[in-house]
């Protein structure tokens, strides 16, 4: 992996390491704006698109959130047994007021909080019946490092669900690319009332990003099985992986 060629965009596994802080650095800066800037470049889909991956979920699993961020995934998890994982501190604290807040008035007990990066995850093999991504995967550093981490740590019979980018193909990440250069940049100016917002350096990691296809050759190339990649509505903006650890192996 890792030729431009083969991915139909950029290598999406090699951010490397300074680029990564400074993307840390950009995500952290988004915390007071993240939700609305979100829903404003997403026509409001991006609440449909958690929906619909939360929905995988049964009462009383035991579920992990790779890159929680400020908690906006984790906080609407009810019923669940929830462990929220995240390299900022700063993101999880957030995470922590508002997930532990929302599970508090619904007389849930508090979830637990981890810092740490999807590449290497201190917690032990065959533990969560499902692992959510929302929005993250694209961040991670070394992808497939962290495919192979989360792989680790479900269970047996447990899935992964991704929800990141769309990106079908090079014409189709072309678009993606104007839309998050020209438009994204307008709302989140307009928003933030900033000029030098951080959304500005955070439409690299689209840029950084591979298609469809080539992480569904990466979910496999881990183990997963019963591997999907799909492009979400309105206009494949969003894309959804699902893949299943095998019960034996
Ligand atoms: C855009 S936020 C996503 C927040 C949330 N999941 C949501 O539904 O909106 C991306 C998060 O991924 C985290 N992240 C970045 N690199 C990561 C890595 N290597 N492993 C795990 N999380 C990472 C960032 O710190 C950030 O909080």
């Amino acid at each position: 992996m890792g030729k431009r060629a083969a991915t139909g965009g950029y290598d999406p596994s090699g951010i490397d390491l300074d680029a990564w802080e400074t993307l840390e650095s950009q995500l952290e800066a988004t915390i007071p704006n993240y939700d609305r800037v979100n829903k404003w470049m997403t026509f409001g889909q991006d609440k449909r698109w958690r929906r619909n991956v939360r929905n995988h979920a049964q009462p009383g699993m035991k579920i992990l959130e790779v890159g929680c961020g400020p908690g906006s995934f984790a906080e609407d998890l009810v019923g669940l047994d929830v462990t929220c994982l995240d390299p900022s501190a700063e993101m999880l604290a957030t995470a922590k007021r508002r997930v532990d807040g929302a599970r508090r008035s619904r007389g849930e007990a508090p979830a637990a909080y981890v810092e740490a990066i999807a590449e290497s995850i201190p917690l032990p093999d065959n533990t969560f019946d499902m692992v959510f991504c929302l929005f993250s995967f694209r961040d991670f550093q070394d992808k497939e490092q962290g495919l192979r981490e989360i792989f680790r740590v479900l269970k047996p019979g447990g899935r992964l669900v991704i929800c990141d980018a769309g990106k079908a193909n090079r014409i189709h990440g072309f678009f993606g690319y104007l839309w998050m250069n020209t438009v994204v940049q307008w709302m989140a100016r307009i928003i933030t009332r900033e000029k030098n917002h951080p959304w500005k350096g955070l439409a690299n990691s689209y840029t950084h990003y591979g298609t469809n296809g080539y992480y569904r050759a990466m979910l496999r190339k881990v183990g997963f099985e019963a591997v999907d990649g799909r492009l979400l509505l309105p206009f494949g903006m969003s894309s959804r992986f699902r893949g299943t650890k095998p019960k034996s192996n």
